[in-house]
């Protein structure tokens, strides 16, 4: 099985960045094929709306680190969200490189991929997760894949508190058992 991770946080070693480093741990001991995508570090240009992909049948415009990232995301059984909370949704990095996904929308429509979310936040109230799981749902169902697990990492001050939280042993169960 492939798996492409997008992590969304420019903390190298934050709380986001841990928790997808405990799934690729479940996953790759499972034998599977993990790509790690750095969206905060990637060249990743603004999608123009200029539509010159025209939605997926012709390439997109930017030459850059998108170009390799588009073989690994259409030959993938699987892709793995992972970010930071950030007012309320995803970090921009992350949703900017979903953006791009325009320029192959119908090839992962096709596809109908598994898909997972992660995030981490520092508030302890339940509902400022919702906007972002809705936003996550709302996306599967254009794209036609599928959830395979959401795991909000709620209340996490740093990353030695949330080592000693549940969360990083579920990142690494549900990184084995997709
Ligand atoms: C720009 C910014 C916006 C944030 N917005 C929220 C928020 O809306 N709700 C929340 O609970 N935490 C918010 N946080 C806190 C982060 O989600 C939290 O510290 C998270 O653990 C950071 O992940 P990282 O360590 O992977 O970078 C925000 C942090 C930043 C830097």
């Amino acid at each position: 099985m492939k798996i492409t991770v997008l992590t969304g946080s420019p903390r190298k070693n934050g709380t986001s960045n841990y928790m997808a480093d405990e799934f690729i741990r479940g996953a790759e001991e499972k034998g599977y094929e993990v790509y790690k995508f750095d969206t905060a570090r990637a060249d990743i240009k603004n999608c123009l709306g200029c539509n010159a992909c025209q939605m997926g049948s012709k390439p997109c415009i930017h030459k850059d680190d998108f170009v390799e990232l588009r073989e690994h995301l259409v030959n993938s059984d699987v892709i793995v969200f992972v970010t930071p909370m950030y007012y309320f949704g995803m970090s921009s990095t992350l949703k900017k490189v979903i953006d791009r996904f325009y320029s192959i929308d119908p090839q992962l429509r096709n596809k109908q991929n598994k898909t997972v979310l992660i995030s981490v936040q520092h508030a302890q109230q339940e509902f400022v997760k919702d906007a972002l799981n809705q936003h996550y749902q709302a996306i599967l169902s254009w794209l036609n894949m599928k959830n395979a697990g959401i795991i909000n990492a709620v209340g996490i001050e740093s990353v030695e508190h949330l080592k000693q939280t549940p969360y990083p042993n579920q990142a690494y169960e549900l990184g084995k058992s997709l």
